[in-house]
């Protein structure tokens, strides 16, 4: 038996796979079975545990599996002796006798490697401190779906260097498109991502100056200024008000810029109404693919 297939990070998978995983996605979204089979995952069972709160990720991932034959066990922090401290090595070696995957939302990007080093199982990043990347796979099918392919296109990130910066970084390597980030200096992306980034040849820029990042950008992209877990929340509201994005800056993109957030919005935040709300939002498209990116990356570590 070969090493379970993780979805972990999109900075250590294959592009190829990666490009797999969102054909699969495209395939779902229209109502097909790439399989041909009704319900491909009959007998599996998928855990999902939750350190954190989640409506999209629990949501998508239980009637994602249940949609393809399969059936779940979601696990809060404390319904399980993980809350007690049972090891998250010992957690993963038990599981993985009962259930056929284990997706985590955790708050330490460690305890993910380590789950995933004791599984024998596929484990899957439900989001973590450090990265998110399951998001980005929904995000860019989202663009793809309304704009073709995201190779050469210009991505603007608006906001807080965080875990889900941290994806598109790494998505904007493995997919060759440019990424521009505006963050406030106190709240860069990590500096070994950037390195990553550039290292790989990347088309990855950082600044502070949320007017330059955005001007002619094919996609414009926030979320939130305080994320679970983050304790700062007065520094961060103050650092991060200039970056708020809004209809003059989405003016300044291309004609036909989309806007993206992960959601949840914290509208007159880091998001006007008018933005959210307005022609060049597609959220809502973006939340209805997590449904159908999740099939595509249970079908490709389960199958
Ligand atoms: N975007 C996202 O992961 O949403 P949830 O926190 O609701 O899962
Ligand atoms: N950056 C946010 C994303 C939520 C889906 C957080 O970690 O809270």
């Amino acid at each position: 038996m070969g090493s379970p297939r993780h979805f972990l990070d999109l900075n250590g998978m294959e592009a190829g796979v990666l490009q797999d995983i969102l054909v699969l996605g495209a395939t779902y979204r229209r109502g097909e079975s790439p399989s041909g089979k009704e319900r491909p995952l009959k007998g599996k069972t998928l855990a999902l545990i939750f350190e954190k709160p989640s409506t999209r990720t629990r949501v998508s991932f239980e009637v994602g599996m249940k949609q393809l034959g399969g059936d779940v066990v979601v696990l809060g922090h404390t319904d399980t002796q993980l809350g007690r401290g049972e090891t998250i090595a010992d957690t993963a070696r038990v599981l993985s006798r009962y259930v056929d995957a284990i997706m985590i939302r955790t708050d330490s990007h460690e305890k993910l490697l380590d789950l995933a080093g004791h599984a024998s199982v596929p484990v899957i990043n439900g989001l973590t401190d450090y990265s998110h990347p399951c998001q980005i796979m929904a995000d860019l099918m989202t663009f793809e779906e309304h704009r073709g392919p995201v190779a050469g296109k210009v991505f603007a990130w608006i906001g807080d260097g965080n875990n889900v910066a941290v994806s598109w970084i790494h998505a904007a390597v493995k997919f060759a498109f440019t990424l521009r980030l505006a963050c406030p200096e106190s709240l860069p992306p990590p500096q070994e991502v950037l390195d990553w980034a550039g290292a790989q040849g990347g088309a990855v820029s950082f600044g502070n100056d949320a007017a330059a990042a955005a001007a002619a950008a094919d996609c414009v992209i926030t979320d939130t200024w305080v994320s679970m877990g983050d304790k700062d929340e007065k520094a961060r509201r103050a650092a991060l008000a200039p970056l708020q994005v809004d209809e003059s800056l989405m003016k300044s993109a291309a004609k036909q810029a989309l806007f993206m957030h992960c959601l949840p919005a914290h509208r007159g935040e880091e998001v006007t109404d008018g933005v959210i709300d307005g022609p060049w939002s597609v959220v809502w498209d973006e939340a209805e693919n997590r449904l159908h990116a999740q099939k595509g990356i249970l079908s490709w570590c389960l199958q």
